[in-house]
């Protein structure tokens, strides 16, 4: 049974859309954070930061963290199964992939014990009117501070996977 799936071509062409899928639905969307993060400051009316808060919440609970966690993961692990990249998994020439998997656990640490909480935070601030304490000052920064740490973390993850240095694979060659 396992071994029909190891390297079968028509597998591996429906992981990898569903990977690349994933990359692209899950990941796209959070690098509008840029833009919309330094918006919220802007706004004149506080229901109208609050409302780009709170889209900004429902995006990465609602869109991100779930395509992230269930459809790159579980496509992720079977990819490996269908490459039989789980044999000498630990060896150097896995290293990107090890490296990418670090990273990926990483970010989804900081994205769902820091950030998400701090953004919760911020909005039941907002609405309680505790916009102007220095608890909601600080919990702005911690954000301002996740953004581009995230966006470093999804680029490494995207360049590692992608290019699969050292690998002795990469976009041209299949692993
Ligand atoms: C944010 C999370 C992730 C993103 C954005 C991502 C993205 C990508 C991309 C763009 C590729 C390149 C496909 C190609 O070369 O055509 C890829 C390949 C791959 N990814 Fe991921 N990935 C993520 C998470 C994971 C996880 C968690 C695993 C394993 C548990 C994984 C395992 C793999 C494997 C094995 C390949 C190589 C497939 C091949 O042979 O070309 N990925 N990934």
């Amino acid at each position: 049974m396992l071994g029909a799936f190891v390297f079968n071509q028509t597998w591996f062409t429906i992981l990898l859309v569903l990977h690349v899928s994933g990359a692209i639905m899950g990941l796209g969307p959070s690098f509008a954070f840029s833009i919309i993060g330094p918006a919220i400051g802007k706004q004149e009316s506080p229901a109208a930061s609050l409302a780009l808060m709170k889209i900004m919440e429902k995006i990465e609970k609602a869109l991100v963290l779930p395509i992230l966690i269930f459809v790159q993961l579980s496509t992720g692990v079977l990819l490996i199964y269908n490459r039989h990249l789980d044999a000498g998994f630990f060896h150097s020439n896995r290293a990107w992939l090890l490296a990418g998997i670090g990273i990926y656990v990483v970010a989804m640490a900081l994205s769902r014990g820091v950030n998400v909480p701090a953004m919760g935070k911020l909005i039941h601030m907002a609405e309680a009117g505790q916009a102007n304490t220095t608890e909601f000052g600080k919990l702005v920064k911690l954000t301002q501070r996740m953004g581009p740490i995230l966006t470093v973390l999804a680029l490494g993850i995207m360049v590692l996977m992608i290019w699969k240095p050292g690998g002795q694979c990469g976009p041209l060659i299949r692993c």
